[in-house]
Parts: C-alpha cells; sequence; structure tokens
C-alpha cells in the first residue's frame, strides 16, 4: 500500500508574509485532525522559512520548486540541497514543465539535479508529461519514457524510497482541462513498467507517481481512485486553504 502524497506547488505566489498566512489556515482546516497521506506545500524559496515556521510541530512538510545540481559555491543565484536542508524541506520538485520550456532545463540537467538532491537525502519529484502535440499525434509514451529514463539511467542505483515522479500532460497544466482517469491510470502505469524495467517489480510497486494538471476538488476523488495514482501535485488550487484541504480530504477517503 503506498501513502498518497498530496503535493502542492505555489509556483512564484506567496511571498514570505502571504505564505506565512496561507500555511496557518492550513494549518487551522487541519487542526485536532490526523491524516494518513503525506501534506507537502513547495512554497517560492524566499517563504520558504515563513512556511516552515507555520508548520512547526505538525505533519505538514514543506519543499522546494527547484534545486541546483552544484555544490554550495559560486553559482549566482541558486540554491543548494544543503540550503534546502538547512531550511527544513524535505522534497524538492525536479523538470517542471515550465522549467523545462521557459528555463531551458533539459533531461541531462534534470538528471543531474535528482541525482544531487536524493545523493544528498532529500526526496525528489521528478515531473515529466508530454506537449498537446506530441499527445496529438500519440507520441505521449514516446516522449514520457525518453523523459524517465533520462533520469533512471543517470541515477543507476535503485533509490525507489526518496523518489517520486509526477506525471503532468503540460496540456493539463493551468489550463482547466484535465487527463481523463483513464488516460492517468494508463500513463502511470506506464511510466510504473518504466521503472519496473529498471529496478524490479518491488521497487517500482513503492515508487510513487502523481498526477498534475488541474487537479481540483472536484476531480479529485476519480483521479486518486485509479490503481496507479498515489496523489496529486497541484498547482492552482493549492493556492487556496479550502481547495488543498479538500483535496488532502478526499484522498484521506479513499
Ligand atoms: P495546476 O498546476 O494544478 O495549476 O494545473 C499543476 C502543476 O503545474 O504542477
Amino acid at each position: 500500500m503506498r501513502t498518497f502524497l498530496i503535493a502542492g506547488n505555489w509556483k512564484m505566489n506567496a511571498g514570505p508574509t502571504d505564505a506565512a498566512k496561507l500555511a496557518k489556515e492550513m494549518v487551522a482546516k487541519w487542526e485536532g485532525k490526523t491524516f494518513k497521506s503525506e501534506a507537502l506545500l513547495c512554497p517560492p524559496f524566499i517563504s520558504i522559512p515563513a512556511v516552515q515556521a507555520a508548520f512547526k510541530g505538525t505533519a505538514f512538510q514543506t519543499g522546494a520548486q527547484n534545486v541546483s545540481n552544484q555544490d554550495n559555491g559560486a553559482y549566482t543565484g541558486e540554491i543548494s540541497t544543503s540550503m534546502l536542508k538547512d531550511a527544513g524541506c524535505t522534497y524538492a520538485i525536479i523538470g517542471h514543465s515550465e522549467r523545462r520550456e521557459y528555463f531551458v532545463e533539459n533531461d541531462e540537467l534534470i538528471a543531474q539535479k535528482t541525482k544531487k538532491t536524493i545523493d544528498d537525502g532529500l526526496k525528489a519529484i521528478l515531473c515529466v508529461g508530454e506537449l498537446l502535440e506530441e499527445r496529438k499525434s500519440g507520441k505521449q509514451e514516446e516522449v514520457v519514457k525518453k523523459q524517465v529514463n533520462a533520469v533512471l539511467n543517470h541515477l543507476g542505483k535503485d533509490v525507489s524510497d526518496q523518489f517520486v515522479i509526477a506525471y503532468e500532460p503540460v496540456w493539463a497544466i493551468g489550463t482547466g482541462e484535465t487527463a481523463s482517469p483513464e488516460q492517468a491510470q494508463e500513463m502511470h502505469k506506464f511510466i510504473r513498467s518504466l521503472v519496473e524495467n529498471s529496478w524490479g517489480k518491488a521497487s517500482a510497486d513503492k515508487v510513487r507517481i502523481l498526477y498534475g494538471g488541474s487537479m481540483k476538488p472536484d476531480n479529485a476523488k476519480e483521479l486518486l481512485s485509479m490503481p496507479d495514482v498515489d496523489g496529486g501535485l497541484i498547482g492552482g488550487a493549492s493556492l487556496k486553504a479550502d481547495s488543498y484541504s479538500e483535496i488532502l480530504d478526499t484522498a484521506e477517503s479513499i
């Protein structure tokens, strides 16, 4: 049985003041209640300490939206794994489609970042997913296979305990359009088979595969009920305490 991971990606929203307020609202929603799922919120770097402070003493975790592939040193504007750990992060999102598209991150860099994150003791959430044209021409499996295998090959060894994959079809991100539960299940099953090819069945069964792309309270149940969907990477709906909590609540009810 895999534990659901309900991860919020705040993207470039919420500075320290707003982030602290939002994090406190989330904590307040769960006051006196426990959850079996993992609840993770990934604010912008500058807001991580404020969110971490608001989550202190709770089961909510803090993560980063990106990380450097380098150690500390002369890399202007970058943030290292050791800084994230010092700030209390447990996870880093890597290779989000917005980083691939707007910041020209390629499979090689993403593989290096994933390895560094895991080697340095954090958990990595690797994002993969096809563009609309690629889906329309039936290339989704080919595209995702290349993205996943680039990282698995670079990792070399089995790190299934620290490795999460988020399947995020690019055409569903921030568009209000979601993959159908069947489309998500088909791709998640395919991704799990890729992990199995590298690490064997027992490890593939351990790795959590999240769905991302316009997950909302009203579609979370059908997506999270699919056998290979182990949680969500949630953008827009994680920016409100109500909608994030409803999705977490839905995971708890499955
Ligand atoms: P969205 O974003 O939920 O707003 O579509 C998801 C993501 O980009 O991780």
